[in-house]
């Protein structure tokens, strides 16, 4: 990782070799100050032994030494995801900006329209 650019990604993988988990980050390089980690995911079967936790924090090492200019990391969380609120929290993640996704169901719409 020299800057962290568009994107980079930590994977995990079992002894086999098989994908288990990984992490992203990408930045904007107008903006090194700001680094946002998005996606982090574990297999199901691999959850709950700390691998998320490490994952991300592994990648945070890696901004630390790797992006000196780095000042803020930015992450998401769904309220409802109780693992990532966790790791989250265990990181020193604070909220910063919440967003509300508002959703309806197509057929409901397709009503509105006269359709069913
Ligand atoms: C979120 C995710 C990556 C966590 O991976 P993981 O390897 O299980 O995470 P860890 O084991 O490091 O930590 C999970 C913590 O949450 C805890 N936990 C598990 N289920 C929980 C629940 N329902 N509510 C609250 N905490 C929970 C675990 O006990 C653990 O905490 P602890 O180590 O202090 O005991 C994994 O659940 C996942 O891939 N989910 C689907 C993808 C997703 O939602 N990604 C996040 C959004 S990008």
């Amino acid at each position: 990782m020299q800057g962290v650019g568009p994107g980079k990604s930590y994977f995990a993988r079992d002894p086999q070799g098989r994908l288990v988990g990984y992490t992203e980050v990408y930045g904007h390089p107008n903006r090194p100050q700001v680094i946002h980690q998005g996606a982090t995911g574990v297999r199901p079967e691999h959850r709950s032994v700390g691998l998320g936790r490490w994952l991300k924090a592994a990648m945070l090492e890696r901004i630390l030494e790797r992006q000196p200019q780095a000042r803020f990391v930015r992450t998401g969380n769904a309220d409802s995801n109780g693992p990532m609120l966790r790791i989250n929290h265990a990181l020193g993640f604070k909220p910063y900006v919440s967003n509300v996704v508002w959703q309806v169901p197509a057929d409901k719409v397709a009503g509105y329209l006269g359709e069913d």
